[in-house]
């Protein structure tokens, strides 16, 4: 089973080892004591160190070349490791180029006090997989343990990497082989299937990016992981990955949910790996949510009818194609004790959540108007639903309504987005009997602002992000959703 080393990253020995004993009470079965990190390291800081945390640490001494902050380098740097090869750690990682020359030596001392050697070289840039894998079997020449981390730039290079670890789990020597960054979190997260010697987990800051935190990695260990995530291109900020993370944590399933940063002409390479990978569901995001209706073997009936997927859950190479955004409107509304029967609305925006929100208003008999800045795509949808919606140019607005409900399915008001402000003229809002504002970053939008200024009762998208975001967890695992934590861990993150 793969062992998870928390990665002690302080100045300071006596708060790297208080460090060190939270981690080892959390779950971690070594830490990784970053000794270059620890300001004028010397021989009876190490030997304090090696008494105290020997048995469950990794002694890792790592050079700038490397990414490391240990100046020392030639004579002083030897000396140095070789003090540290010769305490009782359960492992010690010795770099395949800057300790190159004395490295057979540091070895024998090593194992005579029963420390095992990790090999390993850090890329800085990302290499072509040949390479990796040729450093890889350099290392295990080498040492006891073979380690290689490489940055990987996307998707396809984590498979490459994923695919060389995979050949490799009936050699001898053990080996670790990370790809760092978003697209690699996946080479992390199958560490224990690909029979990976250690799992390098962050404790506090990640000592390198894509680093699982200790409590997912924990999570995963000697199970059976479930591969989640979210698809799209590019991939902006998203509530979704925390959300998630949340639920998989309260319930303590074995599963991560990782960003897949796909840009469409890869994506059906992406749906080929899915399977390779244990990837058992995604959410879809902008702008892939159309092309992935047209990709999956099989479709809901929201997401037929609407031709645009948001989850899609994988069994035995199976894709189905779910629109939870469907759900997730409809039982807020309904959570909201808003019945829209018979009633009147407004939904401003013609995009891909405006057409789940007219799906929904128009099955529950609503009468829909529906105005978007590109008039064309309005009328579009208009007639994807046999027209039975009206289309209101913005310009004659005020000439319409009063509407029981406004729905903005517009970005206009979201924190960060091109486009500040109110999608309708505050008049307009006025003639609305409740605002619904997909947004939900920043809780109190400008919209909700001006509706309550108008003394409107309003919600913001919050409460749909919950729920359809339940909505794919269920699907994917198969269980209930912990929703009040969900919409704790998202409230606090909005605050
Ligand atoms: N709460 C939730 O669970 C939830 C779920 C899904 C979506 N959303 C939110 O809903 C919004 C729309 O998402 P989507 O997937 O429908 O996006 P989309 O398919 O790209 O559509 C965007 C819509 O907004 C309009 N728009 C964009 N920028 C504009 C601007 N500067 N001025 C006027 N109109 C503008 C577009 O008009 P044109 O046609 O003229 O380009 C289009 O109608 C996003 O903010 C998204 O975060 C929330």
């Amino acid at each position: 089973m793969t062992k998870i080393a928390a990665v002690i990253l302080v100045g300071n020995a006596a708060e790297a080892e208080r460090q060190a004993r939270i981690a080892l009470g959390k779950g971690a079965d070594l830490v990784e004591l970053r000794l270059d990190e620890i300001v004028d390291l010397g021989p009876k800081t190490i030997r304090h160190l090696a008494k105290s945390l020997g048995e469950h640490a990794i002694a890792t001494n790592r050079s700038p070349g490397q990414g490391g902050a240990q100046r020392r380098g030639g004579a002083p740097r030897s000396a140095l490791m070789k003090e540290i090869c010769g305490q009782r750690f359960a492992y010690v990682d010795v770099e395949l180029e800057e300790d190159g020359a004395g490295l057979d030596v540091l070895a024998r001392v090593a194992h005579d006090h029963g420390t095992r050697v990790i090999v390993s070289h850090h890329f800085a840039e990302a290499v072509e997989v040949h390479r990796a894998s040729e450093t890889l079997e350099a290392c295990a020449a080498r040492g006891d343990i073979a380690k290689v981390v490489t940055p990987v730039a996307d998707f396809e290079a984590a498979i490459q990497l994923i695919d060389v670890a995979r050949v490799r789990t009936d050699r001898p020597r053990p080996m670790i082989l990370i790809g760092t960054g978003p697209a690699g979190m996946v080479t992390r997260a199958l560490a224990d299937a690909l029979d990976q010697e250690i799992q390098y987990a962050s404790w506090g800051n990640a000592a390198a990016p894509g680093q699982l935190p200790l409590a997912t990695a924990a999570r995963l260990r000697g199970r059976e992981p479930i591969i989640l995530g979210l698809v799209g291109h590019p991939l902006g900020h998203s509530l979704s990955p925390l959300i998630h993370e949340t639920a998989l944590a309260a319930l303590h399933l074995p599963a991560v949910y990782l960003p897949f940063d796909i840009p469409l002409e890869s994506l059906d390479q992406f749906l080929l790996a899915v399977d390779r990978l244990r990837i058992r569901g995604f959410n879809v995001t902008h702008p892939l949510k159309e092309s992935l209706s047209q990709r999956v073997d099989e479709l809901d009936a929201d997401a037929e009818r609407l031709g645009a997927v948001n989850t899609v859950v994988v069994q035995d190479s199976w894709t189905v194609g779910h629109n939870t955004d469907v759900y997730g409107f409809r039982v807020s509304l309904r959570a909201l004790g808003l019945r829209v029967g018979d009633r009147t609305a407004l939904v401003v925006g013609a995009g891909g959540a405006a057409r789940a929100v007219v799906h929904v208003l128009l099955r529950e008999g609503a009468s829909v108007q529906v105005t978007n800045r590109t008039i064309a795509r309005a009328e579009a949808l208009a007639d994807s639903f046999d027209d039975l919606v009206a289309v209101v140019p913005m310009e004659t607005l005020q000439r319409a309504g009063p509407w029981d409900l406004l729905v903005n399915a517009t970005p206009i008001g979201m924190k960060g987005a091109v486009a500040p402000g109110l999608p309708v003229p505050e008049a307009i809002v006025a003639k609305a009997a409740f605002v619904y504002d997909l947004v939900y970053n920043p809780t109190a939008t400008p919209l909700l602002q001006a509706a309550r200024r108008l003394n409107r009762p309003g919600t913001s998208g919050l409460d749909m992000l919950l729920h359809q975001a339940a909505k794919a967890f269920e699907l994917w695992t198969g269980q209930s959703s912990p929703f009040d934590a969900m919409r704790r861990a998202a409230k606090e993150a909005l605050r």
